[in-house]
């Protein structure tokens, strides 16, 4: 029986326990430019007993960006910020995965190349969904322009670029960002997706886009160092689709050819985003529906607690597993799971923005 505190191959990495933490987007990276800072640096580094650091979301271009103040990988200073972050972690003891993201639709044109509006697979408006410009302010989405075949093709290559950034910073690996509602999530699942070319319609169309952006990160890391996050039945930035279980079915059967080194998939029960305290113990366990469909190791998230966690470990419903709201308020929660010590709480004011106040100044045993 495997435990949460029991070593793990992934891929071509050997992970020294099971608890791996979640990427979360904390909004409080230098400005301008969007650049890894030495108060980030901090952060990752007192994390780094977590089987796996992931890094948040970060930007693969200036079009890939939602939301202000989040990093990007595409340009030189980010580049070099995101160095001294990685060689803190791995000096530390750590291992750090980078997560490459690109938004679509859920941005605004104060976020966008000369103020142009968010791209997506179709032009559809996502409903009760916002962001925060530029400026910091609440604000509505507009409905998105459809991207044409041509530039699909320069997003994949700009995946490529980012992860060719990842590596001369030193990452260990990168997670490619298909969940949670953004660009090629929009993709894959039919209520965003209305397309009727190589990109849209069956299912084998929807995939393509997440499968090219896969295989242009593994053309930089090798296939043992590419992980994959995805949130079937996820609900946030307005997403729906009419046959998830073959969707999701067909992705992970790739997935599991292409023999990356994992997948990362959020338990619907929490709000994939970690958006609001309560959780749906109706929705579908998504560990149950899948894990057995893919090859590699199975990282499950998403509203996870100690036992939930120790439990899904060791029954073999997943072999690892990812917190985060957790691991915000707790920098040294490997040592606090394995002697069962109380908890820091999270403070939810402090999640996005602000200085170190709830982000380095959670207290150590
Ligand atoms: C503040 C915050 C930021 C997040 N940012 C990201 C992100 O950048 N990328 C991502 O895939 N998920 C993100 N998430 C979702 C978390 O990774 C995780 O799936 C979610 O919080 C549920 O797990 P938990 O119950 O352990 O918190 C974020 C969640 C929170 C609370």
């Amino acid at each position: 029986m495997n435990t949460l505190f029991d070593e793990i191959k992934i891929g071509s990495l050997t992970l020294p326990n099971r608890i791996i933490m979640a990427p979360l987007t904390r909004m409080r990276s230098e400005q301008p430019g969007n650049i890894p800072q030495a108060l980030n640096t901090e952060y990752y580094k007192q994390r780094s007993s977590a089987g796996l650091i992931i890094s948040e979301a970060t930007q693969i271009t200036q079009q890939g960006q939602g939301y202000p103040a989040t990093p990007g990988i595409h340009s030189k200073e980010q580049l070099e910020g995101w160095k001294d972050v990685t060689s803190a972690v791995h000096q530390n003891g750590g291992r750090m995965f980078l997560q490459l993201w690109h938004v679509g639709r859920v941005s605004h044109r104060s976020h966008q190349p000369n103020g142009e509006l968010p791209v997506s697979a179709s032009a559809i408006l996502p409903k009760n969904s916002g962001t925060m410009s530029s400026d910091w302010k609440p604000v509505a989405l507009e409905s998105p322009r459809a991207l044409l075949i041509e530039e699909i093709q320069k997003i994949v290559q700009d995946f490529k670029n980012a992860a060719e950034n990842a590596l001369a910073a030193g990452f260990d690996g990168v997670e490619v960002h298909g969940a949670n509602g953004y660009l090629l999530d929009q993709f894959l699942q039919d209520g965003s997706n209305k397309r009727d070319d190589a990109y849209g319609g069956s299912i084998e169309n929807r995939a393509r886009f997440l499968l090219e952006a896969v295989s242009a990160a593994e053309s930089v890391f090798g296939k043992d160092r590419v992980g994959v996050r995805l949130s079937p039945y996820g609900t946030f930035n307005d997403m729906s689709d009419t046959d998830p279980i073959a969707l999701f079915n067909y992705v992970f059967d790739q997935l599991s050819k292409k023999q990356i080194a994992y997948v990362h998939v959020i338990e619907p029960r929490a709000s994939s985003a970690g958006g609001s305290d309560s959780s749906n113990q109706d929705a579908p366990s998504t560990s149950s529906l899948f894990k057995s469909r893919f090859n590699g190791a199975f990282i499950s998230a998403g509203g996870y607690t100690y036992d939930l966690a120790k439990e899904a470990v060791e029954n073999n419903s997943a072999d690892a597993v990812a917190f985060g709201r957790l691991f915000i308020a707790n920098p040294d929660l490997v040592e606090r799971f394995k002697i069962c010590a109380e908890l820091n709480k999270y403070d939810r004011k402090t999640f996005y923005g602000g200085n170190e106040h709830g982000y380095t100044d959670y207290p150590f045993l």
